[in-house]
C-alpha cells in the first residue's frame, strides 16, 4: 500500500524562595533510582551514553524503559505517558541511536505544534548529539524569514529537522526541503497537531512526500480514542503504549487547589499569592492575548519580575523571552496556552490558572509544567463562574484527583522538593 493510499480516507475529513530549593540534579537522582535498569542496559552508542550522563540522567524513566528498546528496532510507536516523564528523550535517543553519521541528507523530521516547542526539541537534539559531531540539527518555523531556512538547507544540509507544520510544508513545497531519504517521522503533542484541521492537512501533505518505508513515532500525555485512530493511519502495526485509565495521568507530586472568587477579585488575589507563596518560577495562565497583556501590566505596576509570551508578539521577541525565562532571569511568566504543552522549564514549581482552562485536557497539560520528573509542585486555579466549575469537575472525575479549596496556609514542603510518589 502506498503512503497515499494509507491516508486516502483521511483527506476528505473535516475538522473535528530560591534558597530553599533542592538542586535539580539531586531531585532527579532520587526519583530516577526507582527504576533499577540503567541506560547502559539499552545498549546505546558510547557517544550517546556519554551525552546522557552529561545531561544528568542516571536511569531511564518508565516510559523510556518501555519505549526505547522497541523504538531502536525501527518499530512505529504511539506513546502516551504523563507530563514530564521524558517522552522527548524517547524519540531523541532512539533516532540518534539509529542514525548513521555518514548520511548527508535529512533523515529525521520532528513536527511540533508551537515554535517554542520546536526550538526546545532542537536544543535537546543538540545536547544529546554533542559527541556525534557530524550530525547537524536545524529548526524551522514561521515568524522568521523563510530565506534563512532555505540558506541553511542549501549550504549546511541538516540531518535532523525540527519544525512547525506550516513552515515545514512551505519548505517542502518550494522543494528546498526534500525528504527522499527520510527515515524517521515524529510528531510530538500529536493529538494537538492532528486535531487541528489546518495542521493535520499540513502534516499529511508532508507525510506523503516522504518515502513509505520510514519509522513513525507520535507522543502526547493526552490521546483519546478518536485521535489514536487518526494517529495510527500514519503508522503500520505500531507498538502502542497507552494509558487507558485516565487516573494514571495525575501527577502525584503536584498539590492542586482551586480558589473560588468573582472575576474582579482575581487581580488582588494574584498579587497576594505571589507575595505569600515560595516559588522558584511560576507560570500564570490566562485564556486570551488581551488578558495576558492586561495582567502583565498590572503585575509590572506592582513591581513583580514578570515576562509574558503570546502569539501576538514578534517571533524574535518570543524566543528571547522564552530564553530569559529558561535561564532564570525572570521568575514569573504570564502566558496563554501557547506555553501550555510540552514546554519544559525545570525550575517551575507553581502553576496558577488565573483563568480556568476551557477543557480538562488543557488543564492537565498546563499544570504538568510543574511537578515534572518526580518533583513536587503546586497548581492553583481561579474559578469564577459555572463553566469554570464544570471544567474543574470534569478534571476531578476524569483524572480521579481531588482538587480542594485552597487552605489559608499551605505547607511549603508540600510543593518544594522531591516527590516520593510521583
Ligand atoms: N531519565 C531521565 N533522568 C533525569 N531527567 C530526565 C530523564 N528523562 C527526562 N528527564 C527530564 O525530565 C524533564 C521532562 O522531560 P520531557 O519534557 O521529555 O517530558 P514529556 O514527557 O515530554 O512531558 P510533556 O508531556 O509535558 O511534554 C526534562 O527536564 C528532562 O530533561
Ligand atoms: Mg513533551
Amino acid at each position: 500500500m502506498s503512503c497515499d493510499e494509507m491516508l486516502r480516507d483521511y483527506e476528505e475529513e473535516t475538522s473535528v524562595s530560591v534558597s530553599s530549593v533542592v538542586p535539580v540534579e539531586e531531585r532527579r537522582d532520587k526519583f530516577s533510582s526507582i527504576h533499577s535498569s540503567g541506560f547502559r542496559d539499552l545498549l546505546l552508542k558510547p557517544e550517546l551514553l556519554q551525552a546522557i550522563k552529561d545531561r544528568g540522567y542516571e536511569h531511564p524513566s518508565q516510559v523510556q524503559h518501555e519505549c526505547i528498546p522497541q523504538a531502536v528496532l525501527s518499530m512505529d510507536v504511539l506513546c502516551q505517558a504523563k507530563s514530564g516523564m521524558g517522552k522527548t528523550a524517547v524519540f531523541v535517543i532512539s533516532t540518534l541511536q539509529q542514525i548513521q553519521e555518514s548520511i548527508n541528507d535529512v533523515v529525521v523530521l520532528v513536527i511540533a505544534h508551537t515554535r517554542e516547542l520546536a526550538y526546545q526539541i532542537a536544543h535537546e537534539y543538540q545536547t544529546f548529539s554533542k559527541y556525534l559531531p557530524e550530525i547537524k540539527v536545524a529548526v524551522f518555523f514561521g515568524g522568521l524569514p523563510i530565506k534563512r531556512d532555505e540558506e541553511v538547507l542549501a549550504k549546511n544540509r541538516p540531518n535532523i529537522v525540527v519544525g512547525t507544520p506550516g513552515r515545514l510544508l512551505a519548505l517542502v513545497q518550494k522543494k528546498k526541503l526534500t525528504l527522499d531519504n527520510l527515515r524517521y517521522f515524529i510528531v510530538d503533542e500529536c493529538d494537538q497537531v492532528l486535531k487541528e484541521i489546518v495542521m493535520r492537512k499540513d502534516v499529511q501533505a508532508i507525510f506523503i512526500r516522504s518515502p513509505c518505508a520510514k519509522q513513525v513515532m507520535m507522543f502526547s500525555a493526552t490521546l483519546n480514542k478518536d485521535l489514536r485512530t487518526v494517529c495510527k493511519r500514519f503508522m503500520s502495526d505500531p507498538v502502542e503504549i497507552i494509558i487507558d485509565d485516565e487516573s494514571k495521568l495525575t501527577l502525584h507530586g503536584l498539590q492542586q487547589y482551586y480558589i473560588q472568587m468573582e472575576e474582579n477579585k482575581k487581580s488582588r488575589k494574584i498579587c497576594d499569592l505571589l507575595d505569600l507563596l515560595e516559588f522558584n518560577q511560576v507560570i500564570i495562565f490566562v485564556n486570551s492575548i488581551s488578558r495576558c497583556q492586561a495582567l502583565t501590566s498590572l503585575l509590572l505596576e506592582q513591581n513583580f519580575p514578570v515576562l509574558t509570551i503570546h502569539r501576538a508578539m514578534e517571533q524574535t521577541e518570543r524566543l528571547s523571552r522564552y530564553q530569559q525565562f529558561k535561564d532564570f532571569q525572570k521568575r514569573i511568566l504570564v502566558a496563554t496556552n501557547l506555553f501550555g504543552r510540552g514546554m519544559d522549564i525545570e525550575r517551575v514549581n507553581i502553576i496558577i490558572n488565573y483563568d480556568t482552562p476551557e477543557e480538562s485536557d488543557t488543564y492537565l497539560h498546563r499544570v504538568g509544567r510543574a511537578g515534572r520528573f518526580g518533583t513536587k509542585g503546586l497548581a492553583i486555579t481561579f474559578v469564577s463562574n459555572r463553566s469554570d466549575a464544570e471544567v474543574m469537575n470534569s478534571v476531578q472525575e476524569r483524572f480521579e484527583v481531588g482538587i480542594e479549596k485552597m487552605p489559608t496556609q499551605v505547607d511549603v514542603s508540600s510543593y518544594i522538593g522531591t516527590s516520593e510518589n510521583a
